[in-house]
């Protein structure tokens, strides 16, 4: 499966809980993944976190300790060396909240759904940089509050980030490469119908079929560590 990417000259690709279930992360939607032991409603809405602030911080607390158990696999790596070496434009879009492409060295990255290791004060608006357990103690660094500090995730009826970026990136690509992610969840699982009015070839790389997976020029599956560094050669 190598591909040519001799005249390709914009390339989009997404990843999703998929590519890091290798790293030891669980997916989402998998036999045993986050969402069949937590409800989404109890962790993952901002009305979850008025109603129960602690319950969502330790359920991102325990996902962001988990991040020093785990490193970047073969698929992560094969990202970030292509990118080091095309010569057109590449857009890493994921909707992880894990760091593994950032330590593998992506650097045109957008974490869609946010970022397990950054806070944001919901009255001042900084961002942090953490490693740390948040609660409903922590003190906001600028405005010196108590209580406002969450973890910077996109939660369900939230918008994702930096929309205006990718969808300008999906309207001028030529490739577009959808990886381990399930096509369940909204804007995301709508990207490849983009990139398709767009005149892009659209590819999905993912161990089964995910929801739109009819709808792509081509489809491949298997393990992404196999699977990601087969497609992503430059010769
Ligand atoms: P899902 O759990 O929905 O889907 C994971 C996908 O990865 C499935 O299609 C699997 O077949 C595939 N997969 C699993 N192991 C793989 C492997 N080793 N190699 C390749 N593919 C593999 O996760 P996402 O699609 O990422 O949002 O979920 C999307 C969003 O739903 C998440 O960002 C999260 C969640 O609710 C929010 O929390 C806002």
């Amino acid at each position: 499966m190598i591909a040519d990417f001799s005249c390709i000259h914009s390339i989009v690709v997404l990843t999703g809980a998929g590519i890091s279930a290798e790293s030891g992360l669980s997916t989402f939607r998998l036999k045993d993944g986050l969402w069949d032991n937590h409800k989404v409603e109890d962790v993952a809405t901002p009305e979850a976190f008025r109603r129960n602030p602690d319950q969502v911080h330790k359920f991102y607390n325990a996902r962001r300790r988990q991040l020093n158990s785990v490193v970047p696999n073969a698929a992560h790596r094969a990202l970030a060396r292509f990118e080091q070496h095309f010569a057109g434009n590449f857009l890493l879009v994921t909707q992880n909240v894990d760091d593994l492409h950032d330590r593998a060295g992506s650097k045109n990255l957008i974490h869609m759904h946010g970022e397990l290791l950054q806070s944001r004060c919901t009255d001042c608006g900084i961002i942090e940089k953490i490693v740390y357990d948040l609660s409903t103690e922590s003190v906001c660094v600028r405005c010196q509050r108590t209580g406002t500090i969450r973890p910077n995730i996109v939660w369900f009826g939230e918008i994702p980030l930096a929309m205006e970026t990718i969808y300008d990136a999906l309207s001028q690509c030529d490739l577009f490469v959808s990886i381990g992610t399930s096509g369940n969840v909204y804007p995301a699982a709508g990207f490849f119908q983009q990139a398709k009015m767009a005149g892009a070839q659209t590819i999905e790389l993912n161990l089964d079929p995910s929801e739109g997976a009819s709808s792509f020029d081509d489809c491949h599956y298997g393990l992404a560590t196999e699977l990601v560094p087969d497609f992503f050669q430059l010769p």
